[in-house]
């Protein structure tokens, strides 16, 4: 796979490079349908482009990559494909916890982990405290991730603090919010990678993504490497950020 030195160079150049990128990791499916393969070796090979996803973080200096592995919505799944997908999970974490820990990754997940079978839920909790203390990239996992059933739990928690009198009335604003969500104390998402040319957010960090740029590249993504990512944060370095506001 290409190193794509020549990209990075000009990454390096470029400008600010986004402190946090969040990726919705898409088109797995139709890479192995194009090939006459089994779904499950379009995720299988999709579990080699979050190398290098994670590689190519690392080599340009991104603080937070933020991967859409799971959603709720995926338990609707038939049967077998979750049953693989969880089966890869086991085996990403297997194969991947030292070497995340040797590059300095520190590993947190969100999402509803209640729903993970207990094997797939224990290696989870090992990735998460073996990689304890890394501090080139933090690699946060969304599996069984709902974006909507994270704010709805949130409002639920900030009800709660209210009624208990530990929130005044008054003092539920953005950060009350942000504070109760999954992603708290983490910056905001400063660029969002969809791959497979889709133009959704499905229910991925709809809080989080306020002033996120977007990103869509036609690349499936088994087919992502970080020459894609390299590419990617050149065009948001090119990008304007005005946050509503106007430029000087
Ligand atoms: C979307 O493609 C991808 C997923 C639902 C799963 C993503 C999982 C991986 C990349 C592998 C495992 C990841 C980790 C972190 C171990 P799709 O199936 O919706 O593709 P389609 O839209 O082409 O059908």
């Amino acid at each position: 796979m290409s190193e794509a030195p020549e990209l990075l160079d000009r990454v390096r150049a470029g400008g600010e490079v986004p402190r946090h990128v969040a990726v919705i990791m898409d088109g797995n499916g139709r890479w192995a349908r194009d090939r006459h393969l089994p779904r499950s070796l379009g995720h299988r090979e999709g579990m080699k482009a979050v190398r290098e996803a994670v590689e190519g973080c690392i080599a340009a200096g991104v603080e937070i990559l933020t991967l859409f592995a799971f959603s709720e919505e995926n338990w609707q799944r038939p049967p077998r494909e979750i049953g693989a997908l969880m089966a890869l999970l086991e085996e990403y974490i297997a194969r991947e916890t030292d070497e995340l820990r040797t590059n300095g990754v520190e590993v947190h997940v969100i999402g509803d982990l209640a729903r993970l079978s207990p094997p797939a839920r224990e290696a989870v909790d090992r990735l998460i405290a073996q990689t304890r203390g890394g501090t080139k990239l933090l690699l946060n996992l969304a599996i069984s991730y709902s974006s909507r059933a994270e704010i709805a739990a949130a409002a639920r928690r900030l009800a709660e603090d209210v009624r208990a009198g530990r929130l005044a009335l008054e003092d539920v604003d953005e950060d009350a919010v942000s504070l109760r969500l999954y992603t708290a104390g983490l910056a905001d998402p400063d660029l969002l990678v969809r791959t497979s040319g889709e133009r959704r957010l499905s229910n991925f960090l709809l809080w989080q993504l306020a002033y996120t740029e977007l990103y869509i590249t036609p690349v499936l993504w088994p087919d992502f490497t970080r020459r894609d990512l390299f590419e990617a944060i050149l065009d948001f370095q090119g990008r304007e950020r005005r946050f509503g506001r106007v430029t000087a």
